[in-house]
């Protein structure tokens, strides 16, 4: 359920590959999540909105330069021909590698939209009048460049799924990594013990009151190894 409108919180994906959507939609959260009416997801072929019968997406760079950009006509169409009266209250962003860098804030910030639509670019990217025309956000998954936008909007569309209200249990998410102040404690379950590694005994204890200083002392020493740049300032340092 979406906050801001009361129904089914809606993302439209633009893309020039919609078979690559077919399996990670149609598997886990997200297919239960649509099943259950949290959320609609609709992906788009942007050739549907070309105009030649070659179906031509893509055209050579203006000032030369290696590669292919894609054409603007296409995208800016169909996104106004699928959002129509909505477009405004919609949250658009390109999927882009130099773009503001996506995050679990940023998946909390979507999460509160209405509407989400997300364009998908592929060989050197996306005409820049797109973004103008169309006002639209640029978000990258991470410091390095991937063939295509696809896989970031699954990232994107997964994450921010299941903070819908509903999808997942609040607890789960009110816990883990990137809502605390660093990443989560290690998880442990059936055997105790496998391969000469036992759980911690204090998990085994049933002392709700130690477990939870255990899980905060251990979080802070993931963090400490795997994500320093997480810790405090002054922590940083020493
Ligand atoms: C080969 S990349 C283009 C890279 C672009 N020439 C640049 O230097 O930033 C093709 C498309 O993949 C997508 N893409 C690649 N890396 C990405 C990332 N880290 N986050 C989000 N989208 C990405 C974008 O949609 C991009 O238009």
């Amino acid at each position: 359920m979406n906050p801001a409108t009361s129904g089914p919180f809606r993302i439209d994906i633009f893309t020039l590959f919609p078979g690559m959507f077919d399996g990670p939609f149609s598997e886990s959260i997200l297919k239960r999540a649509e099943t259950a009416g949290h959320v609609v997801i609709h992906v788009h072929d942007i050739r549907d909105w070309t105009h030649d019968r070659h179906r031509t997406a893509d055209d050579t760079p203006y000032g030369g330069g290696a590669g292919m950009v894609m054409k603007a006509p296409p995208i800016v169409e169909a996104v106004e021909s699928v959002l129509g009266d909505d477009i405004d209250q919609t949250h658009i962003a390109i999927m882009a590698a130099g773009g503001r860098r996506f995050t679990q804030d940023v998946a909390w910030e979507l999460a509160a939209k209405p509407r989400l639509a997300l364009i998908c670019g592929h060989y050197e990217g996306i005409d820049d009048r797109v973004g103008q025309l169309l006002d639209a956000d640029e978000l990258s998954i991470g410091e390095y460049v991937m063939t295509g936008g696809e896989l970031p909007a699954m990232v994107i569309s997964d994450s921010v799924t299941r903070l819908i209200p509903g999808v997942i249990d609040a607890e789960s998410i009110r816990e883990e990594s990137h809502s605390l102040e660093g990443v989560e404690y290690p998880h442990f379950t059936r055997p105790a013990e496998y391969r000469g590694l036992r759980v911690p005994d204090i998990l085994l204890s049933g002392h709700h009151a130690n477990i939870t200083k255990w899980r905060a002392d251990e979080a802070r020493r993931r963090t400490t190894r795997w994500r320093p740049d997480l810790l405090p300032e002054s922590e940083n340092e020493s």
